[in-house]
Order: C-alpha cells, then sequence, then structure tokens
C-alpha cells in the first residue's frame, strides 16, 4: 500500500498527487515513469513521476482525470491508499548540456516535461519554455516552470493567458531569431502538437525529442500494447522510451492505437456516476 499524502486539484480535471513511495523515490531519475493500480484488479495506469523527495520518500504524480480508472484514482484523499506503485520504470531521459533549450509543454504534457526541465537546468542549459492551454485554467506549473528557465513563454487557444494562439506560434518565432534559435527542443503533450513541433524543427536539423504516451499495459516490454514506430523500427515506449527522436516517430500510427479502446473507455465511463465508477473486474 502506497499512502496519498495529498491531493490537489491543479486544473479542471487534474490534479497532483504526493505519494509516499521510499524506493521509488530514491531510484528515479527524470523522465521515468510508475504503474498504478488504484486497486487490485483495477486498470494499470502509467503515470510520469512529475518530481521526487528522496529525503522524504515520497512522489509526485499528475494525474488527468479522463477515465473511469483515472477518476476513481483521483478519488483517493490524502489520507487513503493506492494499493500498488511499480517502478521507476522506462528509461532516464537524456540530459546534457545543449546551450539554449526549447521546452515545450501543451496541456496536461506540461506535467511530464517538468521534470524534464527541472534536469536540462540543473545541467546548465539555457531554457526557453513554452507553455499552452486551451484557455487560463488549463495554463500549469507556470512559477515552477518560470523558477527554471531563462524566458517563460505561455499561450492560449483563446486568448485568456498570455499569447493567443497554440504553443508552436512560440516556437516559430523563437526559431526566427538568431539570440533565440534553439539547439535542442523537447516537447511534451497531445500526438498532433508533438507532430507539429517535430514538423517545425525537421527542415532546420534541431534535435527534437518527444515524450510518448501509448497505451500501456504491464510495462515491462511483454505486452506489446505500447508499441510505437521510430524511424521505422518498432520500439516499446515503455522499455525503449517513453522518449524518442521526434524526426522518427510515426505519430499517425500512434494516434490510431491510442484510438483502439475508446469504445471500451466510453463504456467504462458511462458506468461512472458522480465519479463513483463501478468498473467491472
Ligand atoms: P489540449 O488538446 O488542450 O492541447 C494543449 C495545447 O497543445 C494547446 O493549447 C496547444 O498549444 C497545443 N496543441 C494542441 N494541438 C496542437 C496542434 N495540432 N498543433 C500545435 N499545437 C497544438 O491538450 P490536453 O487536453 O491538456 O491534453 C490531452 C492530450 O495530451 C491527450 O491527447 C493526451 O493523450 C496527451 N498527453 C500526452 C502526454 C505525453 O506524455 N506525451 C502526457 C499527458 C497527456
Ligand atoms: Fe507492455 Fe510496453 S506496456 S510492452
Amino acid at each position: 500500500m502506497f499512502e496519498v499524502l495529498s491531493n490537489e486539484i491543479l486544473a479542471p480535471d487534474l490534479h497532483k498527487m504526493v505519494v509516499r513511495a521510499p524506493r521509488v523515490a530514491k531510484a528515479r531519475k527524470a523522465g521515468q515513469f510508475v504503474i498504478v493500480r488504484a486497486d487490485v484488479g483495477d486498470e494499470r495506469i502509467p503515470l510520469t513521476i512529475g518530481d521526487a523527495d528522496a529525503e522524504h520518500g515520497t512522489i509526485s504524480l499528475f494525474i488527468q482525470a479522463i477515465g473511469a480508472s483515472t477518476r476513481k484514482l483521483v478519488g483517493i484523499h490524502s489520507g487513503g491508499n493506492i494499493r500498488d506503485v511499480a517502478g521507476p520504470l522506462g528509461l532516464a531521459t537524456h540530459i546534457q548540456n545543449w546551450g539554449r533549450v526549447a521546452c515545450i509543454g501543451g496541456g496536461v504534457g506540461t506535467a511530464v516535461l517538468y521534470p524534464l526541465v527541472k534536469a536540462l537546468a540543473h545541467a546548465g542549459n539555457e531554457i526557453t519554455t513554452i507553455i499552452g492551454g486551451r484557455s487560463s485554467p488549463y495554463v500549469i506549473l507556470v512559477e515552477e516552470l518560470s523558477v527554471l528557465s531563462k524566458d517563460l513563454q505561455i499561450t492560449t487557444d483563446d486568448g485568456s493567458m498570455g499569447r493567443k494562439g497554440f504553443v508552436t506560434n512560440a516556437l516559430a518565432d523563437l526559431m526566427k531569431n538568431p539570440a533565440t534559435r534553439p539547439n535542442a527542443v523537447f516537447a511534451v503533450g497531445p500526438g498532433p502538437m508533438m507532430k507539429a513541433v517535430a514538423e517545425m524543427t525537421r527542415p532546420e536539423k534541431i534535435e527534437t525529442i518527444v515524450s510518448l504516451n501509448p497505451i500501456m499495459i504491464d510495462g515491462t516490454g511483454m505486452c506489446g500494447g505500447c508499441r510505437v514506430d521510430v524511424g521505422g523500427e518498432v520500439k516499446f515506449a515503455c522499455v525503449d522510451g517513453p522518449e524518442f527522436d521526434g524526426h522518427l516517430v510515426d505519430f499517425d500510427l500512434l494516434r490510431d492505437r491510442l484510438a483502439t479502446y475508446k469504445t471500451q473507455e466510453e463504456r467504462a465511463n458511462a458506468r461512472c456516476v458522480d465519479g463513483a465508477c463501478k468498473i467491472r473486474k
């Protein structure tokens, strides 16, 4: 059992949970994730380790409550317990000093971006962080990221906060100016966003790393559920990733595979009434 120490709402349907998990907190590196089960027999949910405090034995998880299982998970209040937290899983982010780096976070992806920005800042990179959301309540971790970044830019689709438009509009301006053009780009967010970033940086030959979120089941390379196509090769995001060269990822295949269980997910959601989920075991 893993005790939930706090459960805070960061944005609509987005929770930050601090969980006691001392072994994970000690071993984890930026970019790694855990697989969580709220209770015995529940769905296994992959979650990036947003932050960790090895001294106090805690990890922070950012959870978007979009389906029946994630809604059940965020319903566990402070003082409650999560049945399983397995990890750390996946490869750690390759961190080096590129000089100027742009870190792009779209919506909930900003939470996954946060530990990468932290590690890149500690390695001495000069970071421009661009974060976007559909409107101001969806823009998260502004203070935390501004401390780590030389420049923090915000975009919203409706213009309610920062610049009106997508994160890619801000990236385009950054790339145009020789004084701000990045040597490497990290992008985490919805597939179409990461694809758009990769298409912008490819002709400019700017190294681009994306973090993929395919369906995961075991998280150990055994089930094949998380397979993605990278440069024409089959890769398993749980053991070969989750980060890959954005110029080589087949984003259309990722989109199609993410839609595989849409009907089942909709049915499971329909069985959830007022946050009380009756998930069939
Ligand atoms: P969203 O759809 O609200 O988009 C967030 C921001 O991304 C937008 O404000 C915009 O700036 C940018 N964006 C979106 N589409 C774009 C496009 N076509 N071109 C350029 N920029 C674009 O995102 P959300 O609802 O917060 O996030 C949900 C999505 O994020 C889901 O698809 C989920 O699977 C994905 N996600 C991915 C990761 C990951 O590790 N890659 C992690 C969490 C969530
Ligand atoms: Fe099963 Fe990656 S989640 S192989």
